[in-house]
């Protein structure tokens, strides 16, 4: 369970000050899927970098399993990420000269465990995202969808409760961005991940079970697919 209160965040630009999030109020329950949308600038993915520990509001509270995440430090925000959340970014982000499967072992790597077992693991998450066979591959040498997948199974390997997508499609065509979106969704059906999407493609929030839109740092819709109710 996410509880977000009263979210503002602030950011200095120069001697002015903008106010992306202007006290932002919901929660989402384990295992739904939400698309958060809205027009440029109104602050999805500020709350989204706040909902996974990457960044800090100004004031109020996102309390995760019990636990407030706005009160941690640096290093305890880092455990946080590590044990319970999963990015998923616009631009994959991916290491161009490490192979597929190394870039997907990364999130690992700060944990002790064999490098054997890392691997077992990466592999079983390439599985999930069907690029079994190009596990060896450097990213440079796959599609824009095929690398999107890598950043999924990459975002998959610690077995995260939450996953955040800033814009998982954005610069994807349109059939493998439908592609993409359906193994989000596959990921929540399958294994009640909780799936929280930043976009402004309207498919997503077609599919996803709930729609939060935003308008200059603050909620004005909250909708759900009362269909895709489980
Ligand atoms: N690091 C920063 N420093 C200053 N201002 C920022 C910073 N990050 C975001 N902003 C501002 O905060 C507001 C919200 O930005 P945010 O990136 O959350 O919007 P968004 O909804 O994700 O937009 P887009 O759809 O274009 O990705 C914008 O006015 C933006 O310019
Ligand atoms: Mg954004």
């Amino acid at each position: 369970m996410i509880e977000i209160h009263n979210i503002k965040k602030e950011y200095n630009r120069g001697t002015t000050k903008v106010e992306a999030l202007k006290g932002v109020s919901f929660s989402i329950e384990d295992g739904d899927m939400v698309a958060l949308m809205g027009a440029s600038g109104c602050g999805k993915s500020t709350l989204l970098s706040l909902i996974g520990g990457l960044d800090k509001s100004t004031s109020g509270s996102i309390i995760i399993d019990k636990e407030n995440i706005s009160e941690l430090d640096a290093r305890k925000l880092a455990g946080f990420r590590r044990a319970k959340a999963g990015f998923v970014f616009q631009q994959f982000h991916l290491i161009p000269t490490l192979s597929v499967v190394e870039n997907v072992m990364l999130p690992l790597l700060p944990i002790k465990m064999k490098k054997a077992e890392c691997y077992r693991i990466a592999m079983e998450v390439i599985e999930k995202v069907g690029l079994q066979t190009r596990e060896k591959h450097l990213p440079g040498e796959l599609s824009g969808g095929e690398q999107q997948r890598v950043a999924i199974a990459r975002a998959l390997v610690n077995k995260p409760g939450i996953i955040l997508a800033d814009e998982p499609t954005g610069d994807l065509d349109s059939k493998t961005g439908a592609n993409i979106l359906h193994l989000l969704a596959d990921l929540n059906k399958k294994e009640k991940r909780t799936i929280i999407i930043a976009t402004h493609d309207n498919k997503i929030g077609e599919i996803a079970k709930r729609k939060v839109v935003l308008e200059d740092g603050a909620v004005v819709s909250d909708t759900r697919r009362e269909e895709l109710r489980d």
